[in-house]
């Protein structure tokens, strides 16, 4: 039975990055202690890096970092030093900042050529540190993700080929309107994840976010509606301006 969202709406953006903030140290002590491990999956684009900034901020000396192991959630085709790569984006918003074992980071191999060749080794590195099975997706203890405006998560964008995939964990996916690859875990490894959380920040995001969690438009419009783990919980940490259409109040 996939989850029922929980929708932690907060006022300012600062009040929700600090909730969002709370509830990653939580998990990861709770991770470390039931199963000596924390894994998770960072979002990009604009809006986590004030996450990141806060928890670098705050908890450098207070997180179990031995343990916890960073993996993306997706990655745009550029090489990893490039102003847009999102794991440049996380590398110096937090991971240069707090005491993380270079081995405890996995970034997306995207400074390959051959943006396909970068999903599958992803996939192999994914597939390997969780002992993946064939057939077998990971869990993630907690996975990132934002929304875009036309209500895409990760690079899971409206109608493309990368919302059909049901058994790999990777996938290149084309993106006629940015006339480019990104590499996205799919949506049966999000969906896998014991913890999602979406981040949600801004007046641009209210609309769209009324369709995702209140319309009858379908996932394939609005990707970010195809994502509801199956067994893990799904969050929504909202500011007031991107919930400011949602019927229900604050
Ligand atoms: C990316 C992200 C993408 C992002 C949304 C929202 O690589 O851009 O993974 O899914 O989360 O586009 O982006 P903003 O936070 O910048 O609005």
């Amino acid at each position: 039975m996939s989850a029922i969202a929980d929708l932690r709406r907060l006022t300012t953006p600062q009040d929700l990055f600090q909730a969002a903030a709370e509830e990653v140290i939580r998990l990861a002590t709770e991770a470390v202690a039931q199963r000596g491990r924390f894994t998770i999956a960072l979002s990009g684009g604009s809006t986590p890096k004030n996450l990141y900034t806060l928890i670098a901020a705050n908890a450098s000396a207070t997180l179990p970092w031995a343990q916890m192991f960073f993996f993306w959630g997706d990655e745009r085709h550029v090489s990893l030093d490039d102003p847009e790569s999102n794991y440049r984006m996380a590398r110096e918003a937090l991971l240069s900042k707090v005491p993380i074992p270079p081995g405890n980071v996995f970034p997306i191999p995207a400074e390959k050529e051959d943006a396909a060749a970068a999903a599958e080794a992803y996939e192999q590195t994914v597939r390997k540190f969780f002992s993946l099975a064939s057939g077998e997706f990971p869990h993630f203890d907690l996975v990132l993700l934002g929304m875009g405006p036309d209500g895409h998560t990760a690079s899971l964008f409206p109608e493309t080929a990368a919302l059909q995939e049901k058994s790999r964990l990777v996938v290149a996916n084309w993106v006629e309107k940015m006339k480019a690859y990104r590499i996205t875990l799919t949506l049966p490894v999000l969906n896998a994840a014991r913890c999602v959380a979406f981040l949600v920040s801004g007046a641009d995001k209210a609309t769209v976010l009324k369709e995702v969690l209140e319309g009858s438009a379908p996932g394939e419009k609005y990707p970010s509606k195809l994502v509801r783990p199956t067994n893990g919980k799904l969050i929504w940490f909202l500011d007031r301006a991107a919930g400011s259409e949602l019927s229900t109040a604050a």
